[in-house]
């Protein structure tokens, strides 16, 4: 069948195995995006080559910047921070990028001719809000009907420093304020939720930018001084400890097998699904830790864990698992007792209503579940949960993370399992299908 693949068969136990993941997604966009803004030829290897990331360089490429690509290696021809050159009407296509779509804003704020900014049917959806806001206090016009794509933006000349308070907790909105800082004259202050610091980390360890960065117990303060330009850099992308998270979970739940992926990016604001499934007991190591321009890498060691036990997460932990938490239910739904989470409204914002969808999911399985106040979830989980039914699971707007979790509750759960829309993974993680098949999956 078209499009659809079918899973009806547990995954063999795998003993000893070792992988790696595709880059990280989210420095491979910021790679593409900064080094645009950089004096001259940057270079990065081991780049993401997924939809999202194509999406990113095909917006900048035009804005009339040059960007090799071969194989996983990307070179960019810097322009500075004034060098963007583009036809009138331009329109920009950020596919299913958030990232990209917020970002790009923020690329924008000195572009003085009105520019369309869209995107697929998932993220015309999503919020821009959160970004138009703060780039409208820098002088940005925006015209917009709802708080969603597509929009149209203009730059202005003669920015004005702000200072903002980001209370979602999103790295997004974030770092689209500390891209507008850089191309403004003076001092922006911005106080903000903690939230992943990859940008942070780049301009301090790679782009040399004067940052100023106090963390505080609850929250994070930036100053950036603007209008510094910036050199040419190299960078090396490790690999998306989202994409490993997929094996983790697949080798946690699989019987007698283990794992080592190796050089993946362990930075403490994205391993929040770690430490989560350590509290429930998985006993997953670090190895070989190592430092490499800011950013924490290792090898990861996983292996089969019976008697994994229920958890209350403190939603200080929500942020730097955000995009685990689909895998987080399903590993709930395993264990001994009751897990309670808290706050996840954020994840009704993603590609898809991720809340929504992990509980319809989880339900179909046959796992309790309940919706508490504040987007909280309770999940009852069934140490011997094994599922005997026929699944579908379509009309989830390609969401990728929603695709390679069914897949993986698939191999690990039993059922029979048609999961429509087989390509969704390709949007940011394309190894994904290869991998699970040398682990010895069967899909069709
Ligand atoms: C990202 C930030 C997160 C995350 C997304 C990538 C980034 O979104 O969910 O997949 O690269 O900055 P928010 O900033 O909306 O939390």
């Amino acid at each position: 069948m078209k499009n659809i693949i079918s899973i009806n068969q547990n995954i063999n136990g795998f003993k000893k195995k070792t992988i790696s993941v595709d880059g990280d997604k989210s420095l491979s966009i910021r790679f593409i995006l900064l080094s645009s803004l950089s004096t001259g030829k940057c270079t990065a290897v081991n780049l993401l080559k997924s939809e999202d990331v194509i999406s990113a360089i095909k917006c900048i490429k035009k804005l009339g910047i040059k960007i090799k690509l071969q194989d996983k290696n990307c070179e960019v021809g810097g322009k500075g921070l004034f060098g963007y050159k583009f036809s009138d009407n331009l329109i920009l296509n950020a596919g299913n990028s958030g990232t990209t779509a917020r970002l790009l804003c923020s690329l924008l704020v000195n572009s003085t001719k009105w520019i369309k900014i869209t995107g697929d049917k998932s993220l015309q959806k999503r919020d821009m809000e959160r970004i138009i806001k703060p780039l409208k206090l820098f002088g940005v016009k925006f015209k917009n009907k709802n708080k969603t794509l597509p929009i149209f933006i203009k730059g202005t000349e003669l920015l004005n420093p702000i200072k903002f308070e980001e209370n979602l907790g999103s790295a997004q909105c974030k770092s689209a304020v500390m891209i507008a800082a850089i191309k403004t004259k003076g001092q922006t202050k911005l106080k903000c939720l903690p939230s992943r610091d990859h940008t942070e980390l780049m301009f301090k360890h790679v782009l040399d930018i004067p940052i100023n960065i106090i963390n505080k117990k609850n929250y994070d303060i930036i100053k950036i001084n603007g209008l510094k330009e910036f050199k040419p850099f190299h960078y090396k992308i490790p690999g998306d400890i989202s994409s490993a998270s997929f094996f983790i979970v697949l080798a946690l739940l699989s019987k007698k097998s283990s794992l080592i992926i190796k050089n993946v990016n362990i930075n403490p604001s994205r391993t929040g699904i770690i430490k989560v499934l350590n509290l429930m007991g998985s006993k997953i190591q670090l190895l070989n830790k190592k430092y490499y321009k800011g950013e924490k890498i290792s090898d990861i060691y996983v292996k089969s864990k019976k008697n994994l036990k229920g958890i209350n997460l403190n939603p200080n932990l929500n942020s730097a698992a955000i995009d685990e938490f689909l895998l987080i239910f399903l590993v709930a739904s395993i264990c001994k007792g009751v897990s309670t989470f808290k706050n996840l409204g954020e994840l009704n914002k993603k590609e898809s209503k991720r809340l929504d969808w992990g509980i319809k999911i989880l339900k179909m399985m046959g796992v309790r579940t309940q919706k508490i106040k504040n987007n909280g979830l309770k999940i009852w989980g069934q140490p011997n949960l094994k599922l005997k039914k026929n699944f579908v699971i379509k009309n989830y707007l390609k969401d990728h993370r929603i695709f390679m979790t069914s897949t993986i509750a698939a191999l690990c759960l039993g059922g029979s399992w048609k999961i429509h829309d087989s390509d969704s993974f390709k949007t940011s993680f394309p190894r994904f299908s290869e991998i699970l098949k040398s682990l010895g999956a069967k899909i069709k």
